[in-house]
């Protein structure tokens, strides 16, 4: 995977990037992330970026035209063209299955904005989806785009190693993670679920099923009706009880 990060921010982009897993992976050359400086493409004498919109209103516009060379600057190297994922509230929510999706393609084009947003022209001509992470606003695309690459790597072969593997995560079959213990077995006087210290694989592999089950059902039951639930899993939810 090539990630691309159009940004008049790259240090944000590189720092956020360069360490934990991310920063292993690209140690390992499993993935590259690439910055291109919106403002090294600046049709401006004074090297600006923005300017005001017009009709009047808040705020500065960033420019059509910076933004477009950037991204050339990026595409007319590559063997095709590539999603060009524009950071925005008004996008699609990101989510796992996106992530999942995103994992498959070979280059990743970034497009973040900042101030009031970007020229709709440029948008109109470059952007293929437009993404959000959630419904509150940020001051740029640039913890996105951070959000959006950590998500994607970690789903790419090598990037986590097998006993961190993405496999049981949560939100993977749209159901929530069981709670995890470690050493030592009374924290504080809390005692970890003495089933979990049985050494009976099926009766603990059964247990975190129906505590991912509870959980979803008590924390996220929007994701619960997605869910592929088993014969076993269905009774297990309608014998329960509501307190
Ligand atoms: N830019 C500003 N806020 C954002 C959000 N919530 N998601 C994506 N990009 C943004």
């Amino acid at each position: 995977m090539k990630y691309y990060v159009l940004t008049l921010f790259p240090d944000m982009i590189r720092d956020g990037f360069q360490t934990s897993i991310t920063g292993r992976a690209v140690e390992k050359g499993l993935l590259s992330l690439e910055t291109v400086n919106i403002r090294d493409f600046s049709v401006n004498k004074h090297n600006r970026v923005d300017d005001y919109p017009y009709g009047g209103g808040a705020g500065m516009v960033m420019q059509a035209e910076p933004v477009y060379l950037a991204c050339q600057s990026v595409i007319s190297k590559l063997p095709r063209n590539p999603r060009v994922l524009y950071m925005s509230p008004q996008g699609q929510v990101f989510n796992q299955q996106m992530a999942g999706e995103l994992a498959q393609e070979e280059e990743l084009i970034f497009l973040c904005g900042h101030y009031e947003g970007i020229d709709e022209r440029v948008l109109e001509e470059i952007v293929t989806d437009e993404v959000s992470i959630g419904d509150y606003v940020l001051t740029g695309g640039e913890l996105p785009a951070l959000v959006i690459m950590d998500a994607v790597s970690r789903l790419l072969d090598g990037v986590l190693h097998n006993d961190e593997s993405a496999e049981f995560d949560s939100f993977h079959d749209n159901l929530l993670e069981y709670p995890q213990y470690s050493r030592p077995e009374q924290w504080r006087g809390k005692q970890v679920p003495p089933i979990l210290l049985s050494g009976h694989h099926a009766n603990v592999e059964r247990w975190r099923r129906e505590q991912s089950l509870l959980r979803t059902r008590e924390r996220r039951p929007d994701l619960l009706e997605r869910a592929a639930l088993t014969k076993e899993d269905k009774k297990f939810l309608a014998n329960l009880t509501d307190l």
